[in-house]
């Protein structure tokens, strides 16, 4: 069925799991006799304890949008922004129209796995009078030595990620989301991603990147007892403030690909700077994907089979005292430069109940001397507040904005 085939490997849910539960639901807004294909009539409940969007598998489609309030734009005019985005996205992702005036570019399709998820940034405290009630799990990421941080294509005061297994459905979201924004708050920058279509592979798989890995493989499993407590905030807000229970921190990184140079690499030397396998992305170790890697092993010359600077051994919780991460990525590219070198790459989001206890160890780990190094460049980054899910009746930042 659906839920099958949509929970594709790297980001399967487990029974239960609590979010982007997948349900075939009708499309109001599709005209005519017949049935919907799976893909389209794949719909991802808006309300939930959490966001959807985060555990919800990879979408074939996905925009990054983020918004800076209006000069003169406060509290008041926030929590009015988060209720009409909320309204829109309640609606848009049942596969309906957005409201008056929409625009019809979504019309005949059904919710295609539609997902639209809010976060604050650091700077959305201060302009709404809440640094009081700002996270401390907000304060700015530390500088790394590899940053080429472009600073306005970074973080801003709110932050959109949409997702749709249609490109349509997605770019209709997208001009709905800014529509609303009305004079409360202008676009900062925007970023467009992708990933592979569902039904592309005979089975569902991990994604591959542009790089051609296959990736996902480590990430933490739904099903895995600690999940819930490394990727979101308990139920009682924890340690920090409790309008975020049910929340997560995303931390996204535009990571562009020094392709060109990657390319040049022979696929042996390639498979050393991740410790795994291009074809099935097993360890190099042996066995198959989903075989734990031998990272003590040596090989007939006595050096380590998994280099030690391999990516996929200094990322590992195990090697960075447990911090575990969600990465749940779109692909990216912007066209060829003038100098012939493609503008492309990874859009990174990683989920997590705590930035210092995920992305911040594992980068400066990275940062310190990971094979990887010499063919990515971070050219952007944020670090998002996201809130738990909306209840019924209630609009997502409800809890901080009322
Ligand atoms: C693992 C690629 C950046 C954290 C992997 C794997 C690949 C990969 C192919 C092995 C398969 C897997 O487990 O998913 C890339 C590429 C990157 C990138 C191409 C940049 C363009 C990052 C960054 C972080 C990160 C910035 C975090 C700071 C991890 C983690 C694992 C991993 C935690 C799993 C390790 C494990 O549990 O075994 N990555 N990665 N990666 N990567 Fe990256």
């Amino acid at each position: 069925g659906t839920a099958g085939a949509a929970g594709a490997a790297g980001l399967v849910l487990g029974a239960g799991a609590g979010a982007g539960v997948y349900a075939a639901a009708g499309s109001e807004s599709s005209s005519g006799a017949g049935a919907l294909t799976s893909v389209g009539s794949t719909a991802v409940p808006f309300h939930g304890t959490h966001q959807a969007g985060i555990t919800t598998p990879l979408q074939a489609r996905g925009h990054l949008v983020a918004f800076d309030l209006a000069p003169g734009a406060g509290r008041k005019e926030a929590a009015a922004l988060l209720r009409r985005w909320s309204a829109a996205a309640r609606t848009m992702t049942a596969g309906k129209p957005s409201g008056d005036g929409d625009t019809g570019v979504a019309l005949d399709a059904g919710p295609s796995s539609l997902t639209v998820t809010f976060g604050f940034g650091r700077t959305f405290f201060g302009r709404t009078g809440l640094n009081a009630r700002r996270p401390a799990a907000l304060d700015p990421l530390p500088d790394f030595s590899s940053d080429h941080l472009d600073p306005r294509r970074s973080n801003g005061d709110l932050w959109v990620q949409i997702g749709s297994d249609d490109a349509l459905v997605a770019f209709h979201a997208l001009r709905a989301i800014q529509r609303e924004a009305g004079e409360a708050a202008g676009v900062r920058w925007q970023m467009n991603g992708f990933n592979r279509s569902p039904g592309a592979t005979v089975r569902p798989m991990t994604a591959r990147n542009l790089m051609g890995q296959i990736d996902g493989t480590g990430n933490p499993k739904p099903s895995e007892p600690d999940f819930d407590r490394r990727i979101f905030v308990p139920a009682d807000g924890g340690e920090g403030p409790e309008w975020m229970a049910g929340g997560s921190y995303a931390v996204v990184r535009r990571i562009r690909m020094l392709l060109d140079d990657w390319e040049k690499l022979a696929r042996g030397e390639q498979e050393k700077v991740i410790g795994r396998r291009k074809s099935d992305g097993a360890p190099l170790t042996g066995g198959t994907e989903t075989t734990e890697p031998d990272l003590d092993r040596t090989g007939p010359d006595g050096k380590l089979v998994i280099p030690s600077n391999a990516h996929a051994r200094i990322s590992a919780p195990e090697q960075n005292g447990g911090a575990a991460m969600l990465r749940r990525p779109f692909s990216y590219h912007d066209g060829i430069g003038a100098d012939g070198t493609p503008d492309a790459g990874l859009l990174f989001i990683c989920w997590q109940a705590d930035p210092l206890r995920g992305f911040v160890p594992v980068q400066r780990k990275l940062d310190r001397g990971d094979a990887l190094s010499p063919f990515v460049r971070h050219e952007a980054s944020g670090l998002f507040a996201v809130p738990g899910g909306a209840r019924d009746g209630e609009y997502v930042g409800q809890r901080l904005l009322e």
